[in-house]
């Protein structure tokens, strides 16, 4: 089993740095997968209400061995329920399909930025944090115009940015605005989806070290600095993609790993969503 380093946050908690990512994953998928997860060592459950298996991940959590206090959770609100009081109602929707008294983290899911009320529902993450139903508060796909604005118009700094993040878009500048703000920056998408399995330069360094590509990848996204969530419902995949933690890329590793950018996303720029 294989523990996972945890990531200091800006509000005093932590994050374990591997999670597991649970999009188009059903409710029935997600328990075996979670179980499975926590097995192999996770520590760290990355879901959504978009997701549609917060049920199956609270039932994950009731039924595991590990303690819960133990599991970080994390849950994300749509933007057909941004507002203070409509993000206030689907979070508490939330917490009662995940049966928890609390989540370890709650992020807006994206900036929606033509409805313009990410701020409004970002003082409705404050005071669910305030009421000590999240212990950690953040944002995804926010670009760094959206957190300007946060930081003009609220009080609080997000803890995370979760955001699109793979050898095609690594994102060097929002992150250095992250590691300025102290906002901790987590990979979705972090295997593109699958792309980095079919690609020469990434076996090539696999094949140097004994790994796979999947492998190469998540170490380069914890070597950067990155908490990274890997989606996977095949237990030797769960297995193997926190098992990155006797191996290190050396500096040609990430010089050939570099040279994949391009700027290519899997999903959509923030700025056009919602
Ligand atoms: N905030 C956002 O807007 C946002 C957007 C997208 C995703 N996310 C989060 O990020 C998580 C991960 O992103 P993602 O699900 O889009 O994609 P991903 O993790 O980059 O890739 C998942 C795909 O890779 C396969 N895979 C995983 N490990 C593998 C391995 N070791 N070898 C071969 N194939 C492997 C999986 O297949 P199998 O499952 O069949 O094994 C699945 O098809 C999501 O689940 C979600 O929690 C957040």
């Amino acid at each position: 089993m294989t523990t996972a380093p945890l990531i200091p946050l800006n509000d005093g908690h932590s994050i374990p740095q591997v999670g597991l990512g649970v999009y188009k994953v059903s409710d029935s998928e997600a328990v075996d997968a979670i179980a499975s997860a926590l097995q192999s060592g996770y520590r760290h459950i990355d879901t959504a209400t978009l997701y549609d298996n917060e049920t199956g991940v609270g039932e994950a959590v009731k039924r595991a061995a590990v303690p819960r206090a133990e599991i970080f959770v994390t849950t994300k609100v749509f933007q057909d329920r941004h507002g203070y009081d409509e993000a206030r109602r689907s979070f508490d929707e939330s917490l009662q399909r995940l049966q928890l008294e609390y989540v370890d983290l709650f992020l807006i899911h994206w900036p929606a930025p033509k409805q313009n009320r990410y701020v409004e529902t970002w003082r409705a993450l404050e005071k669910i944090q305030a009421d000590g139903l999240a212990r950690s508060i953040g944002v995804s796909n926010f670009h760094t115009h959206h957190l300007d604005r946060l930081a003009a118009e609220t009080s609080i700094v997000p803890s995370v940015n979760q955001v699109e993040l793979h050898p095609w878009l690594p994102q060097a500048e929002l992150r250095a605005y992250h590691a300025a703000h102290g906002i901790a920056t987590e990979a979705w998408s972090p295997l593109a989806r699958g792309r980095v399995l079919d690609n020469p330069v990434l076996d090539e360094i696999a094949a140097r070290h004994g790994v796979s590509a999947a492998q190469v990848v998540i170490r380069w996204h914890v070597q950067l600095g990155n908490v990274v969530i890997p989606k996977s419902i095949t237990p030797s995949r769960i297995a193997s993609n926190i098992d990155i933690f006797d191996f290190s890329l050396d500096d040609d590793d990430l010089a050939l790993i570099a040279t994949l950018e391009s700027g290519e996303r899997t999903g959509r720029d923030p700025d056009d969503v919602g």
